[in-house]
């Protein structure tokens, strides 16, 4: 959509929606007298911090801006350092937290730590670095007025996890199948158009501010499945690289990119990529040498390898820890980091052979190898075994590896829970991920959250994985003006930016959070009942979302390929390995020891004998882990088949109440959003309408059991 503002040829884009980041949202900090003291540091290497030791002038001068921006908006002003300002934010390189302060646990990340200190209702926030000094403001902006309101504080604020990334899986080339970002639902790509790197990327620095008020600092800027135009960012393209690194870098994001296994054949014209040949190792040493001596800050690799069709170490006879490392020793010398991931299998399976297990691949592959893996390797790691379901067991892989960075990793963009015509907020799965302990839940042994900070089961090998792998997820962005389609999905990004920093934060605050920001009124607060709608809405969506579609964490029954709208045996007869075994009698997938693919065996006690007895597997995953009789009775006191039409005709009247709630905000919220938003509700209820008709009517026919409220079944 475009407005004409004149008559000439002149059209101007409307601006991006303004997401967590509205005007209205700096009215605490921007009507008072506000601060920022920079010592005269001198600029290293052209005006980009090494890693690690961020003192930017140009993240200075980010915060300046923002500082200006705030009080010339609100009535505010920039005041002189001495001059007792409400709010002063000072860069103080040699500062470090005094021992025994209040710095949340698992904070090991100093390069990002700050301090707030609140006397007297006026605020002093210090860091060591530009961008941690960056992050204390947007965090006094999250807290508008109670930052200035509350008691006298001294306060430390530092990540959990060192790495927190989103992955792009944008193409250059919009792809045949795929189109120009893979399961992206939010139009074109904020890096690419026309087979090339845009030439304004003033939207890109738009995006690194919003992820920087989030706490994200990290971006891997194209598809983990590289194409062969896409294979080129690493080499002819990289000073276009070097623009969007540039874009992001104001605000104190790094870029990453994904990279072919295959790129010294491909690009290199060598006649091999086997991992252990001098000739490959000095090829990516070379590639990596021109990458950071273009862009010194540049972050890392991340690779998808013998997956999909990608290529990797396996046709040489090598094991991920060799194709890994072949990278890991390429970038060390420059402080980078290789994100190689851990989904691998088999995706060309017949349907016909049950011995296989599409579940149980990564850790057949992976866990093996733990120890390994170079220091600056990072394995990541699907949330579940399978592949971003909506609901599925956490990834035993995640409690094979004590001596191994890992990083868990999750999909923001929707692709299996309502591909951003849904309103679904994921956080509260993310969070049941996170809070997920493998040694059991009451034992107080570490979370999964533990894991990837750095602070995992096995306390001898702390040196080797002491700064964890961290957290990297799926983007869901595109240059659509409200970012990600639906003006409600972008929650999800903001919540994964926010748990990505405290994965213990409560998923209904971080949401408390983010309408306080986005749909902050001029003075700076929310109408509360918009607060109350969308906590109505939103709160329990991924719960409603998981009643009308697949049940019991059988998974799939998606349309083949783009994954929207249900189709129960889609996938029933394909090569992908995501089998529900649906016959008359019953369904589910046998993944015991004792009578199944052994899969169970995979998790550590308590879970490998909680999931592998019926009597104990929990009902939410009992079709992951059993095949069962349709007159199974789960714990809830209903049969399984009774439990799919009860939960797919709940989960439609859910949506009909989250419709009216929405309609109920009509003139308080702006018509542009709320315009939006009713379109994608009603495209919501309509595919759960047919989620709920297609189910109920395929296990009425399967099973013959009638539902035994009478209701209508096709
Ligand atoms: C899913 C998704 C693919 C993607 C893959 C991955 O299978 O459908 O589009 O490439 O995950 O994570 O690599």
């Amino acid at each position: 959509m475009t407005d004409e503002t004149t008559s000439s040829e002149i059209v101007v884009e409307p601006a991006p929606h303004a997401a967590w980041l509205p005007d209205c949202a700096l009215a605490a900090p921007g009507r008072r007298r506000l601060a920022v003291r920079v010592p005269d540091v001198s600029e290293p290497r052209g005006g980009i911090a090494p890693p690690g030791s961020d003192n930017s002038r140009e993240v200075v001068a980010t915060l300046q801006g923002e500082v200006e921006h705030a009080t010339t908006t609100h009535g505010g002003a920039v005041v002189d350092p001495d001059a007792s300002p409400d709010l002063l934010l000072a860069l103080s390189p040699e500062w470090s937290a005094p021992d025994g302060g209040t710095a949340p646990s698992g904070a090991d990340d100093s390069s990002s730590e700050f301090r707030l200190a609140r006397a007297g209702g006026r605020v002093t926030v210090t860091a060591a670095t530009a961008t941690a000094l960056l992050h204390g403001w947007f965090h006094v902006v999250r807290l508008g007025e109670a930052a200035f309101a509350g008691p006298d504080a001294d306060e430390r604020h530092a990540p959990a996890l060192t790495l927190r990334v989103l992955d792009h899986w944008d193409n250059v080339d919009v792809h045949p199948v795929m189109g120009q970002v893979e399961r992206g639902y939010s139009g074109g790509s904020i890096f690419y158009a026309e087979g090339r790197v845009r030439d304004d990327l003033s939207r890109v620095t738009t995006y690194a501010r919003l992820l920087a008020a989030t706490g994200i600092d990290r971006v891997c800027i194209n598809n983990v499945n590289v194409h062969a135009r896409e294979a080129r960012l690493l080499t002819d393209d990289l000073p276009d690289v070097a623009r969007i690194a540039a874009a992001l870098r104001p605000y104190g994001v790094r870029a990453h990119l994904a990279v072919s296994f295959a790129a010294p054949m491909t690009l290199g014209g060598l006649p091999t990529s086997d991992p252990l040949d001098d000739d490959v190792r000095a090829w990516w040493r070379a590639a990596a040498d021109r990458v950071w001596a273009t862009i010194p800050d540049f972050g890392g690799f991340v690779v998808k390898a013998d997956s999909e069709g990608q290529p990797g170490p396996f046709a040489y006879g090598r094991d991920h820890a060799d194709g890994a490392n072949l990278l890991a020793d390429a970038v060390a010398p420059h402080g980078g980091v290789v994100h190689w991931r851990a989904f691998v299998y088999d995706h060309t399976q017949d349907w016909r052979d049950r011995s296989t297990d599409r579940a149980r691949a990564a850790y057949d592959h992976f866990a093996p190898l733990d120890g390994r893996f170079a220091e600056n390797v990072v394995v990541q790691v699907k949330h579940g075994p399978m592949d971003f379901q909506t609901r599925e067991p956490v990834s035993p892989v995640l409690a094979a590896m004590p001596r191994t960075r890992l990083a868990l990793e999750l999909q923001v963009t929707q692709e299996y829970t309502g591909q951003q015509r849904h309103a679904c907020y994921l956080a509260p799965w993310w969070s049941e991920n996170l809070g997920f302990r493998p040694s059991g839940e009451g034992d107080g042994g570490p979370a999964v959250r533990d894991v990837v900070a750095g602070r995992g089961p096995d306390p001898s090998a702390a040196v080797a994985t002491a700064r964890g792998g961290g957290i990297a997820a799926v983007a869901n962005v595109g240059d659509d003006r409200f970012w990600t389609g639906h003006p409600l999905a972008q929650a999800n990004l903001y919540a994964f930016g926010r748990l990505a920093w405290d994965p213990t934060l409560d998923p209904a605050a971080i949401l408390d959070e983010w309408v306080g920001l986005t749909f902050a009124g001029p003075d700076g607060t929310v109408d509360a009942r918009v607060r109350e709608v969308l906590h109505a809405v939103l709160d329990d969506s991924w719960r409603t979302y998981e009643s009308y579609t697949a049940p019991l964490g059988v998974g799939f029954m998606v349309r083949p390929g783009h994954h929207y709208g249900p189709d129960v045996d889609g996938y029933e007869y394909t090569p992908w390995g995501t089998y529900h075994f649906a016959d008359r009698d019953g369904i589910g997938v046998d993944r015991t020891r004792a009578t199944g693919t052994g899969f169970t065996g995979q998790y550590p006690a308590p879970w490998r004998d909680v999931y592998e007895d019926l009597a104990t597997c929990p009902d939410e995953l009992v079709l992951f882990f059993h095949h069962v009789p349709y007159s199974h009775v789960l714990h809830s006191g209903v049969t399984v088949v009774q439990h799919v039409y009860d939960t797919h005709f709940a989960g439609v009247e859910r949506v009909r109440d989250t419709v009216a709630a929405w309609e109920s905000l009509a003139g308080l919220v702006p018509d542009d959003v709320d315009a939006r938003v009713r379109e994608r509700l009603a495209e919501q209820l309509r595919s759960a309408t047919e989620w709920r008709d297609q189910l109920n009517t395929y296990f009425v026919r399967k099973s013959g059991v009638p539902d035994a409220h009478g209701r209508t079944i096709y």
